[in-house]
């Protein structure tokens, strides 16, 4: 698993692209080097970055990054729990270690409402993931239902408890969660600082009972949903947002170079 922790024993910020179904293996290939180029090693000091391609741009990708020497990781946006097998059209775990694949998404909203993953689904993904030595970016978050009717708290809660249901403690630490709000994702509406680091602090509260504090303050905690060079800053201002996992507003390499720039004025 990837080393959650910066330089001074803190949680290094993480901020990730989730690209979802755009770009193809060649867009994919310029996109990466004109991102490279934004960014020096400063940036890359401050902030762990991270981009999530569709399947098809990872090969190309890997290949870029590594003959290029650009310290941007590679992570999946899925995959599925058996390691090999007659399971068709699913991507395994262990294919994606062997692209050299760092994070895996898990457990998105989209995936959970499109193609009916339940808790129990990311947790067996979250365990796979975990097991091949990547480390899984287990998404979480309400409805604009369940918010109006006081269940965030609730649905986090079970939602992240569920999802490393299991997994030990160790292995919990060097994890990535993602609170994403359904409501706030691809709206152009974020959550604001404030409910962006309550949840967030509800989601860590619910670590630390069901497994202990120290495990819990470990834990990378990104908030997602609308997030943009507009509000990267203000978002990533607070202690308990750890980082971004950011959809549209990552497709454009210096779009998402500024979000990963937010602390440069
Ligand atoms: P947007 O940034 O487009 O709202 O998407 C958020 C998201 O779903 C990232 O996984």
């Amino acid at each position: 698993m990837t080393d959650p922790s910066g330089p001074d024993g803190a949680r290094k910020p993480l901020i990730a692209g989730n690209w979802k179904m755009n770009h193809d293996h060649f867009t994919a290939i310029q996109y990466t080097q004109k991102l490279s180029y934004l960014l020096d090693t400063h940036d890359y000091e401050l902030v762990d970055v991270v981009l999530c391609p569709p399947f098809t741009d990872l090969r190309s990708m890997q290949t870029t990054l590594e003959s290029d020497k650009i310290p941007i990781a590679l992570g999946a946006q899925n995959c599925y729990y058996e390691k090999e097998g007659a399971f068709t059209g699913e991507v395994s775990p262990v294919m994606l270690a062997k692209l050299n694949v760092s994070y895996v998404i898990v457990g998105h909203s989209e995936r959970r409402r499109h193609f009916g993953e339940t808790d129990d689904v990311v947790n067996r993904k979250v365990r796979a993931v975990i097991a091949n030595g990547m480390t899984p970016i287990a998404c979480v978050g309400e409805t604009l239902e369940e918010r109006e009717a006081g269940g965030t708290d609730a649905k986090v809660s079970s939602q992240v408890v569920n999802a490393f249901d299991g997994v030990k403690k160790a292995e919990i630490a060097g994890a990535v969660v993602a609170y994403e709000p359904i409501w706030a994702i691809g709206t152009g509406r974020n959550a604001t600082p404030d409910d962006a680091e309550t949840t967030i602090a509800v989601i860590r509260a619910a670590l630390a009972q069901r497994f202990d504090p120290a495990t819990a303050e470990a834990v990378r905690i990104q908030y997602g949903g609308s997030a943009k060079p507009g509000n990267a800053a203000e978002l990533m201002a607070r202690p308990g947002i750890d980082g971004l996992l950011v959809g549209g507003a990552s497709l454009d390499p210096e779009e998402f170079g500024r979000i990963i720039r937010y602390g440069s004025s």
